[in-house]
């Protein structure tokens, strides 16, 4: 049997807390409740990481809203870093034409992924297409892209946690963490 993994000792520096987390996500919630009134809003997800911010937000925002996911993976790239080459895994699962689509991401890098999707999802004629990003690491980005709602800026630093994932594992941490480099380079 393999020894079980501490996902807690993997972790060095916790980024944001379980607290500080709830906060930032009823604080957006709030804004898109008031900015959205009278909307016909789809939240549109991206899995798996946006799947924790995206099941606190939509509990946040009270308002008639749908929801719907998708998933991408992009290719080419390595475990820590992307490569822009994106492929649609699981596609919406109904029309948006018409609809206030606001796209729901864990993190915004390179802004490769969410620049793809963006012009993905413009090509289905929502009314409006904007973006709320739970982290931002503007260090890295190389593509502009307008970010409508974010919940917090971060350095440079590969996180886990609350969504974001290493290899698959340590979406289930309850806050965000920076991963010990150890572990990704070894
Ligand atoms: P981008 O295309 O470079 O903006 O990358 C976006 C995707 O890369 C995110 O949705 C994450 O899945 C992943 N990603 C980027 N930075 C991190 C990180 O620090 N930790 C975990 N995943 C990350
Ligand atoms: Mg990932």
């Amino acid at each position: 049997m393999k020894p079980a993994q501490d996902l807690l000792a993997d972790v060095g520096e916790v980024l944001l807390s379980e607290e500080q987390l709830e906060a930032k996500v009823a604080e957006l919630g709030q804004q898109i409740t008031a900015d959205y009134s009278g909307c016909e809003l789809t939240l549109v997800s991206v899995l798996k990481g946006s799947l924790p911010f995206m099941a606190d937000l939509m509990r946040n925002i009270h308002l008639p809203l749908r929801i719907d996911l998708m998933e991408v993976s992009s290719y080419g790239g390595t475990s820590t870093e992307s490569s822009g080459l994106v492929r649609i895994l699981k596609d919406l699962s109904a029309p948006i034409d018409g609809r206030d689509v606001l796209l729901v991401e864990d993190i915004i890098d390179t802004g490769l992924t969410l620049n793809y999707l963006i012009r993905y999802l413009k090509g289905k004629n929502p009314r409006s297409i904007k973006v709320c990003a739970l982290l931002d690491k503007p260090a890295r980005r190389l593509v502009e892209i307008p970010l409508d709602y974010v919940g917090f800026q971060i350095p440079d630093a590969f996180v886990v946690g609350y969504g974001l994932d290493f290899g698959e594992v340590y979406r289930n941490l309850r806050f965000v963490g920076v991963l010990r480099p150890e572990v990704y380079e070894s």
